[in-house]
């Protein structure tokens, strides 16, 4: 399976920051990008330019949240539709900041997902345990619960990615061991293999949480890590990029 390599610039990154985009743009060639798939998830307000910028049109832009509904009264909010005419081919939904800071629920996940499903985008569904979870042994029950509740209506007729990332190892420089990821990676391929037959078993599964070039060759090595979504090492390009080669190393 094709790696996805998705870069998630949370609330960081302005004008001058899209030079980063042109940067990694620079650096993709045709062959890269037969082996690799690559999105950068800017903010909501650097969508066009983004996509401006990615000029080679061999790697994606994407968006970070998406409401359920088309249009309506929801001051602040951004649709799938609008996202997706700003340029987003991609739209995380579900990221455990928006869980915990927006209080959003594994049913509003699943109507976000499906919300960029319908705008023609491929939601990247994020699911991941807390520390507490972790060490009660939990994990794999708890988060193979929140996946399923989580997918979309219909999840066998469009391309849904999902990322896997612990909270604690978000922006922690913590990092799971890599068996710890092989059985939770085995345990949501099987669960999705049991829920969309053969479609499961193509459904790209991210790892999450400080990935950085010096760990990303090891974690994109394990069966069923199909990418990864990276939050700090996506800011700059040479960071950024290696964690593309190291992806490389694998195909
Ligand atoms: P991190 O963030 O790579 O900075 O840990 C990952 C994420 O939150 O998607």
């Amino acid at each position: 399976m094709k790696n996805l390599i998705a870069g998630n610039w949370k609330m960081n990154g302005d004008i001058a920051a899209l030079a980063e985009i042109m940067s990694v743009d620079e650096r993709l060639t045709d062959a890269i990008c037969s082996r690799c798939d690559i999105v950068v998830c800017p903010p909501a307000t650097l969508l066009w330019a983004a996509c401006a910028t990615a000029a080679s049109g061999r790697m994606a832009i994407g968006a970070q949240d998406c409401h359920a509904q088309t249009a309506g009264a929801f001051t602040g909010d951004l649709a799938a539709p609008m996202l997706a005419e700003a340029g987003a081919e991609y739209i995380i939904v579900g990221h455990s900041e928006r869980r915990d800071q927006h209080g959003e629920t594994d049913a509003a996940v699943a109507a976000k997902a499906r919300a960029a499903i319908e705008a023609g985008t491929v939601p990247i569904i994020c699911v991941g345990e807390s520390r507490d979870v972790r060490e009660h042994g939990d994990a794999i029950a708890v988060v193979s619960e929140q996946t399923l509740a989580s997918l979309p209506d219909n999840p066998e007729d469009a391309a849904i990615v999902i990322a896997y990332e612990p909270i604690w190892a978000i922006g922690t420089g913590l990092v799971p061991d890599n068996r710890d990821i092989s059985q939770m990676h085995d345990a949501l391929r099987a669960l999705l293999v049991d829920k969309l037959g053969d479609k499961g078993a193509n459904v790209r599964i991210l790892y999450g949480g400080s990935m950085k070039p010096d760990n990303a060759a090891e974690i994109l090595a394990i069966e069923n890590v199909n990418g990864g979504l990276i939050g700090g090492a996506s800011l700059k390009a040479d960071s950024f990029f290696a964690i593309i080669e190291a992806a490389l190393e694998q195909g």
